[in-house]
């Protein structure tokens, strides 16, 4: 059973205006907290919007509704994924931010996913960490210049690898410039994700 919370409830941390601030999306049962350490740790100086999922399953915030694991309820994917992007440009005028990229982990990066699909050009850029095809639609417009890191992991019991392959295959044909990386680890992250992470946010 899944209930909803009224706004997003969010953390903000403000950065320099070098830097491209990053979205956090944090995992099934998480919250805004959860990921701002992990956004500290790769993207140095950057300011850090995180908001909490507003869909609950037994009390975990998730970021959409899903009919069990890995089954999704797309009407609701779309809805929270417009909802998002709405928060999202209200956010950044109300701090005064450039486009954000996200850094979302699993439930998180599903959304983050969505995102793209359904705003391209909301996200500067997109770090998916262990990520699936959000919806059965191809993305609506052009992700021509959009980069997007994929890592997924070989051993993940959640998210099927080829599942994976063809979002990163789907971001691609949509234009997104995907580095999509396969280790040899399961669903959790590790230092290696914070590794490759941390140098793709660097380098753009
Ligand atoms: C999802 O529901 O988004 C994925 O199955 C990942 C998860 O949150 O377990």
């Amino acid at each position: 059973m899944s209930t909803t919370l009224p706004a997003f409830i969010h953390r903000f941390e403000p950065g320099d205006a070098g830097r491209p601030p990053l979205l956090l999306l944090h995992g099934t049962g998480g919250d805004e907290n959860d990921l701002v350490p992990l956004g500290r740790m790769v993207a140095p100086g950057s300011a850090l919007l995180s908001p909490r999922g507003q869909v609950l399953e037994h009390g975990a915030p998730r970021f959409f509704r899903r009919l069990e694991e890995g089954v999704f309820d797309h009407e609701d994917v779309r809805r929270r994924a417009d909802e998002l992007a709405e928060f999202v440009r209200d956010a950044q005028a109300r701090h005064g931010i450039a486009a954000p990229v996200a850094l979302g982990f699993s439930n998180g990066a599903n959304i983050a996913a969505a995102l793209l699909f359904r705003h391209p050009g909301l996200l500067a850029g997109a770090a998916l960490l262990r990520a699936m095809v959000p919806l059965p639609e191809a993305p609506e417009g052009s992700l021509a210049g959009t980069p997007v890191l994929m890592l997924s992991g070989t051993m993940d019991p959640i998210i099927p690898l080829a599942n994976s392959r063809r979002l990163a295959q789907g971001l691609g044909e949509a234009g997104a410039a995907v580095t999509a990386r396969e280790l040899p680890l399961g669903h959790g992250l590790s230092q290696m994700d914070v590794n490759l992470a941390r140098e793709w946010l660097a380098a753009l």
